[in-house]
């Protein structure tokens, strides 16, 4: 996929480290640095340069949409996960008595807001075991009244991924809900078929090697009426500047109803770039590559006397893998010292691979991570 001259060339800072930390930070292209200076130049033109942002604007719509398997009509960008599933709340104006379900490898953004102190609905927990979600388990959960299954595809937690086809047959066999999916920690690793999900969601500063400030919302257009934020603005208003002052708004449907105000548009042209930098890679290239360093990590930490929370079911891999260790403060602070980024936090060490990790990073963390666990 990419050789060690295209590896230096786009990302130059790789070579001064380990770098196994994609599912906290991604790494962007020297591209992401470009469309950044691209941003300030348009900027200096004042109002003239409004026509250059709608155009980068609409490209990463264009270029999400591809990913997501919609069209660009169908994905509207905000600033960041969390705000997107709050407007989504709005959206689904829940009543007392209503279920949603989430479950306990999510991040908190998509888990959360239905846990606010007079949120209406009921919350139900999809409880993991051994590390894995599993359908028979959510089944019991699904009722006539359950308006929402929330869950991320690929879990920050320990890298489970969700049997997306199953997930989706339950929720529609056994209740009327709406499925709301978080591929933040797939979206540019995992080849994906989101068809039959009614609502997508993403942050942008991890495997798509954007920077912060996007939240890359999918709505269906058949799920338009369901995704349609009540919210104030402009933006996402139908004509925000007609009619009397007072009289009552409309917001646009679906997707364009999670953009409320000025879109964020340094992000925006740093988000276009670097999709366009993934599309010339490819996703399936680049699972191609990362898939086999991650069955050398799993295989090299299973021979280390760590506990290992990320079951290893191929079908259930991305790129992220989670280990405990009763010595891992110490361990992370060792790894570091040796230049080796890995995430330590909520009780586990979380190592993520890309692809433009190498086989070599792989051997490198795990040789020092055996001197420090031995
Ligand atoms: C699955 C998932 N969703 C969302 C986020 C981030 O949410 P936000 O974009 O609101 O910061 C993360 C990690 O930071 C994550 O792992």
């Amino acid at each position: 996929m990419l050789d060690a001259a295209s590896r230096n060339r786009d990302f130059p800072s790789l070579s001064r480290m380990t770098y196994l930390n994609t599912a906290a930070e991604g790494i962007c292209p020297l591209a992401v640095r470009d469309a950044l200076v691209e941003y300030f130049e348009d900027k200096q033109r004042g109002s003239a340069g409004r026509p250059s942002h709608m155009a980068q604007w609409e490209a990463a719509r264009a270029l999400t949409a591809e990913l997501y398997g919609l069209t660009p009509g169908e994905v509207g960008i905000c600033s960041n996960s969390s705000e997107a599933f709050n407007l989504a709340a709005l959206a689904l104006r829940l009543q007392p008595g209503d279920e949603v379900v989430i479950n306990d490898l999510d991040f908190p953004a998509g888990r959360t807001v239905w846990l606010q102190e007079g949120a209406p609905s009921v919350v139900r927990v999809w409880r993991a075991r051994e590390g894995a979600l599993r359908v028979e388990d959510l089944i019991p959960l699904l009722t006539p009244r359950t308006r929402l299954v929330s869950t991320s595809l690929v879990s920050f937690f320990n890298g489970f991924m969700i049997p997306l086809p199953a997930v989706i047959e339950a929720v529609r066999a056994h209740s009327p809900a709406l499925l709301a999916l978080d591929v933040t920690q797939a979206l540019g690793r995992v080849p994906l078929d989101l068809r039959d999900v009614d609502l997508i969601i993403s942050s942008t500063h991890k495997w798509i090697l954007a920077p912060h400030g996007g939240g890359l919302v999918g709505v269906p257009s058949a799920r338009a009426h369901e995704w349609t934020v009540p919210a104030g603005g402009w933006f996402n208003l139908e004509a925000p500047f007609e009619g009397q002052v007072g009289d009552p708004v409309v917001s646009k449907p679906g997707a364009e109803s999670f953009m409320v105000g000025m879109p964020n548009f340094p992000a925006i042209y740093a988000i276009r770039a670097a999709l366009e930098y993934l599309k010339g890679v490819g996703v399936e290239n680049i699972y191609e590559a990362a898939q086999p360093l991650v069955t050398r990590c799993l295989e090299g930490l299973a021979d280390l006397p760590v506990e290992l929370i990320t079951p290893q079911e191929p079908d259930a891999l991305a790129g992220i893998m989670a280990f405990r260790h009763p010595r891992l403060p110490e361990i992370f602070e060792q790894l570091a010292a040796q230049n080796i980024h890995v995430m330590h936090s909520a009780g586990r060490m979380r190592v993520a691979l890309h692809g433009y990790n190498t086989p070599e990073d792989v051997d490198h963390f795990l040789n020092t991570l055996r001197t420090l666990v031995s």
